[in-house]
């Protein structure tokens, strides 16, 4: 008997400030060009104040809960991937827990920065699949420009604010149902690379959250490299071919990062979910963000391939190849 995660809900939530490339170049030498050109990025959604990472998740969670059809008492995990929790403790799931009015289960913090949602999803499919969790919430949520340096223009232009959650549920049997799901989840990190994307503090090193540091060059080639080696292992693992994946949905970091995984795969631009434009990079949010635009809006079908892949500070990287 195959036990499945299968995805039955997907929430998105976006802060209601949108910032342009064009407000930014009057704060900071850039200009809209530069940005475009570089990145593709167009405008950001920033949290207002007092708005913090865990009213996103908990908007996009209580949306995925509504559109699964699954109440929040039937939950019984939730692995919240997130690099600015509210507080340094407790887990911005236990916030998240207690809003949707859970009094059961277990609720905790993934940190794996931008690669966070692969990590959670690899994390609750894990434990669905030993039976240790039977209905699960996989949230990748951030208020990521709370720790930017805004007179940084290398890295404050290219981040943005944002949740969004995933429903797993566990479904046993043969047939079809083997077959929906995740169907893997491949992870990877190598700490040799912390100094190419780290934050400058933290609460053991300097008891302030600290600001966004990056090697941008050097973490666009890492990036190209790992996540290409990623989406091989994903695919030889499922004995599966490029022209097998219906939708590519890449960490939204870069549009050019995003194109040139979209080459290597020989996938055409109408099978690429692409939210960098209007979403920046909302780190830990931004797979499930482009996951949950693309279902809500029909593209993706039920039965169809995903190949999901993200790489983040750390260094981390990982794909996931789910069967909607
Ligand atoms: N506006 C205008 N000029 C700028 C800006 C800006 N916002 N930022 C940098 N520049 C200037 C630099 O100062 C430099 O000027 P100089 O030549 O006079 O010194 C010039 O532009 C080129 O700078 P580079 O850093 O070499 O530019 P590059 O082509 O590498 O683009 C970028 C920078 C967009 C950051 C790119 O390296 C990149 O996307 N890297 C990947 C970063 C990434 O994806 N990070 C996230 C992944 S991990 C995660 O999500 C946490």
């Amino acid at each position: 008997m195959v036990v499945r995660s299968r995805v039955v809900g997907c929430g998105g939530y976006l802060p209601a400030r949108v910032m342009s490339n064009a407000e930014l170049a009057q704060r900071i030498d850039t200009t809209d060009e530069w940005i475009v050109q570089r990145t593709g990025i167009r405008q950001r959604h920033v949290a207002a104040e007092g708005e913090l990472t865990s009213d996103l998740a908990y908007h996009a969670s209580r949306q995925a809960l509504e559109r699964a059809g699954v109440s929040a008492s039937e939950i019984d995990l939730i692995v919240l991937a997130t690099t600015t929790p509210d507080e340094t403790f407790p887990a911005t799931a236990t916030r998240v827990q207690a809003r949707l009015g859970m009094t059961g289960g277990a609720a905790f913090d993934v940190q794996a920065v931008c690669t966070g949602f692969i990590y959670g999803l690899a994390i609750a499919d894990n434990f669905i699949k030993v039976g240790q969790a039977k209905t699960a919430l996989v949230i990748g949520a951030e208020t990521f420009t709370r720790i930017l340096d805004w007179n940084d223009r290398g890295t404050c232009v290219l981040f943005g604010d944002g949740a969004g959650t995933v429903v797993l549920r566990a479904e046993s049997g043969q047939g079809t149902v083997k077959d929906r799901g995740v169907l893997s989840t491949h992870l990877h990190s190598d700490g040799r690379e912390h100094d190419l994307l780290y934050v400058d503090g933290g609460p053991s090193s300097t008891g302030t959250a600290g600001h966004v540091k990056m090697v941008g060059k050097e973490v666009f080639r890492h990036a190209v490299s790992k996540l290409s080696s990623v989406i091989d292992e994903s695919l030889e693992k499922n004995a599966l071919t490029a022209d097998a994946v219906d939708w590519l949905i890449p960490h939204q970091a870069n549009k050019r990062i995003i194109d040139s995984m979209a080459n290597r795969l020989k996938l055409p631009p109408e099978k690429v979910v692409s939210t960098v434009e209007r979403h920046a990079n909302t780190s830990a949010a931004s797979v499930p963000l482009a996951m949950c635009a693309a279902i809500e809006d029909g593209r993706i079908r039920p039965g169809q391939l995903l190949l999901l892949e993200a790489i983040g500070g750390g260094l981390t990287w990982g794909a996931g190849l789910v069967r909607y």
